[in-house]
């Protein structure tokens, strides 16, 4: 199991900063790429993005809330370790998004609204490492968790069956609620209001790591 800090909560004039406090706490880092038309928010892209890249030695894993995942991808520098995940739902098709990310030799996740029907990412489960399940709508940090995501967590651990397809759990997700996310079937947490919105985010970091793993 592994755990991702969110950067969409760090403090935007001193991401560097904010990374080195988490980095020996955390496996991951996610990178919330919205583009103001998939989501009603807009973040940041592929130039932030690679200037950050030397600052820190964790994977980066690019959540791209965009239209155009296949246009955008190829501007990331990313390697084997980092993955880009794209929405089932945006406007360039599935199939070219996963290409385009595959050829970049990162690894590829797919993922979907909370409300999307999980059958939907059932054709991409032999070709991707991993499904992103969003717990909260896309856009926003800082949200509730939607408890149904449970279900549909357990739902895709049936799906995926005995291919090594990775879970990754996006939102809303705290010391309060982090045991029943991995007891549902999650491989990867993922924190940001957690993590980068308490005031010591490493100690924020190593307490949910605490609860994720207790008596496992
Ligand atoms: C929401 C983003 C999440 C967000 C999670 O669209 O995809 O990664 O940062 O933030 P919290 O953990 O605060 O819900
Ligand atoms: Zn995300």
């Amino acid at each position: 199991m592994k755990l991702a800090a969110s950067l969409l909560s760090a403090d935007f004039a001193h991401l560097a900063r904010d990374v080195g406090r988490v980095e020996g706490a955390v496996h991951l880092l996610h990178l919330d790429v919205m583009d103001g038309h998939f989501v009603p928010n807009l973040t940041f892209g592929p130039p932030v993005a690679n200037a950050l890249r030397p600052h820190t030695r964790l994977p980066f894993a690019i959540h791209l809330m965009i239209e155009r995942p296949a246009h955008y991808a190829p501007r990331f520098k990313v390697g084997p370790e980092d993955s880009i995940t794209f929405h089932v739902e945006a406007a360039d098709p599935p199939e070219e998004a996963l290409k385009v990310i595959r050829a970049l030799g990162c690894r590829v996740g797919i993922s979907s609204r909370p409300r999307t029907p999980l059958e939907h990412l059932f054709p991409y489960l032999g070709a991707v490492d991993l499904v992103l399940v969003m717990s909260v709508e896309p856009g926003f940090g800082g949200q509730a968790f939607l408890p149904e995501a449970l279900d549909r967590i357990r739902a895709l651990r049936r799906a995926i069956g005995g291919r090594g397809v990775e879970i990754a759990v996006d939102g809303g997700i705290g010391p309060e609620n982090v045991r029943a996310v991995v007891e549902a079937g999650a491989d990867v947490i993922v924190a940001g209001s957690a993590i980068f919105g308490k005031t010591d985010p490493a100690a924020a970091a190593r307490e949910l790591w605490a609860r994720a793993t207790k008596g496992s």
